[in-house]
């Protein structure tokens, strides 16, 4: 993992791989991005028109490189574009300083030392550039041969220098400055947290079943402090969790319900995050078509950001308990599996008529719906890659957020901006509902296709507990990036909703959310 510093050292007696500093797009060309202004002097202030010939222009997402100046103990500049300048007085968003830092942490893959000399204006800006050089800098080389031809295993470096940049040291950062020290410490614990649950998300199915998962959170617990408790298959047979055990009843490796309890002696306000976690989704009977299927190991990514955010809040310290629920089935087909036709009787006692195997999802939510709901807590996030619908409605990088209450939507949603998360509120139109009758059971597991998202959204509604305020975040498209990395994101896991329910828990603790 990429160790942070911060540093008051003037760039040009700095000895690393690469000095990263910042352009924008001005209105008559590249600007310099503060926080470059040794650069700029030992290039005799004609660093933003160097820029331009070479063709930069400020965008974001731009990368640049070009020899340091003599008299720098660092051979090279890497430019990021920072897209349009701040007017006047405005400084630059948190968002695009986390880009910015993001693309040149990918970049510096191999590297051992690269100094950032961003703009900071404030600890919030320490904080952004922070998270982008440590989630920029991931990358997931677990089973990556390590060259030699001497195997895999998790100490294994990936040939090619593909080994995260080692040190970076954030310019400008005061070493000094309680805020700054804060911002630092925040951005590690999340992202170091976040990105293990982007490792949880790349790992292979056939090795994250759900009892190593399971394994994987009570080492955690153990290291952090936390209380959990794992139900298996025969916990779960006992206690009628019909809904896990349908789903992972066709799957040789067994269903799990683990409860990770973070507490603390001056919290006055209780959070439950439930996550999907689905360590394989195939669609079981209903099963998936080749095309839909390879990368279905996402399907746990939810209880990984739950599980991620659990931690980061016990690291962080915060006055607030926050009780994790990871729902882990593995939906799989067999002569043991759920079929369609069959009804499950769930934890809440509702019976449900599973019309189609593969919204299977929805069915392990709602008994950890129902035994989060069990606690009274004073609000419930669910986090679920839940819907292809919601794929197709806001594409792959914006997650949906539905709500039984407005004002908690808008709190999720306000949440999720200002971490830079990209959210948009979802309804839950009643006329929905009558879709999932069944003339069988309580409830279908399906209803309408049109507005697949909002209906799975209308079903988990009807496993929370009288009064309680809850949120769904259905992150089917964001969770898992198919495409190239860009800005902090990398290919695959992306730790989608991790940052936002730590924003949540920490607005809890400070008394400003429900
Ligand atoms: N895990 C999928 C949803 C999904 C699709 C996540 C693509 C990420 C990318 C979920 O279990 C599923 O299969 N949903 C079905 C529900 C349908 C059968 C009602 C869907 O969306 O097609
Ligand atoms: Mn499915
Ligand atoms: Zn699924």
């Amino acid at each position: 993992m990429t160790a942070l510093t911060l540093s008051t050292s003037a760039a040009p007696g700095l000895r690393a791989d690469a000095i990263v500093i910042g352009v924008a797009k001005g209105a008559k060309g590249p600007v310099v991005a503060p926080g470059a202004e040794a650069v700029d002097t030992a290039y005799d202030g004609r660093l933003a028109a160097v820029l331009e010939t070479l063709g930069a222009s400020g965008a974001e997402g731009e990368l640049t490189k070009l020899p340091a100046p003599d008299g720098f103990k660092a051979p090279l500049v890497i430019a990021v574009g920072l897209g349009a300048e701040p007017g006047r007085d405005a400084d630059y968003e948190a968002e695009a300083l986390r880009r910015a830092a993001g693309v040149a942490a990918r970049t510096l893959a191999g590297a051992k030392k690269a100094a950032f000399a961003l703009p900071v204006e404030d600890a919030a800006a320490v904080g952004a550039i922070g998270e982008g050089v440590l989630l920029g800098a991931y990358s997931f080389n677990t089973y990556k041969d390590n060259g030699a031809g001497t195997g895999t295993g998790k100490n294994a470096k990936a040939k090619n220098g593909r080994t995260p940049l080692a040190e970076g040291v954030l310019l400008g950062g005061k070493p000094r400055d309680a805020a700054h020290k804060a911002a630092l410490a925040r951005a590690t614990a999340v992202s170091e947290e976040l990105n293990r649950a982007r490792d949880l998300v790349n790992t292979p199915p056939n090795d994250l079943t759900p009892a190593a998962f399971a394994a994987i959170a009570q080492g955690a617990a153990k290291e952090h402090g936390l209380k959990i408790q794992v139900l298996d298959d025969k916990a779960l047979a006992k206690d009628g969790y019909g809904g896990i055990l349908g789903v992972g009843g066709g799957s040789a490796a067994t269903p799990r319900l683990v409860k990770l309890s973070y507490t603390h002696a001056d919290a006055d306000k209780h959070l439950a995050f439930v996550g999907k976690g689905i360590t394989y989704d195939s669609g079981g009977i209903s099963l998936k078509p080749a095309g839909h299927n390879e990368t279905m190991k996402c399907d746990m990514s939810g209880a990984a950001a739950v599980f991620a955010a659990v931690v980061t809040a016990a690291r962080l310290g915060l006055p607030v308990n926050v009780t994790g629920w990871l729902a882990l089935a593995e939906n799989m087909p067999s002569g043991s599996a759920v079929r369609p036709g069959d009804v499950l009787r769930m934890y809440s006692g509702k019976t449900v008529e599973v019309l189609n195997t593969d919204a299977e999802g929805r069915l392990v939510l709602a008994d950890a719906l129902w035994a989060a709901s069990a606690e009274q807590p004073d609000a419930i996030v669910d986090v679920a890659t839940l819907t292809g619908a919601m794929m197709l409605a806001l594409g792959s990088r914006t997650f949906g957020i539905m709500a039984n209450d407005d004002a908690f939507r808008s709190a999720v949603h306000e949440a999720a901006e200002e971490v830079g998360e990209p959210a948009w509120p979802m309804p839950l139109p009643e006329h929905l509902r009558k879709g999932m009758d069944s003339p069988t059971a309580d409830i279908a597991n399906m209803g309408e296709r049109m507005g697949g998202g909002l209906v799975a959204g209308l079903f988990l509604r009807e496993f929370v507990g009288e009064g309680i305020t809850w949120a769904h975040l259905d992150i089917a498209g964001p969770a898992f990036n198919e495409g190239g990395a860009f800005g902090y994101t990398p290919k695959g896991g992306t730790g989608s909703a991790v940052r936002t329910l730590v924003r949540l828990a920490e607005l809890t603790a400070e008394g400003d959310l429900g």
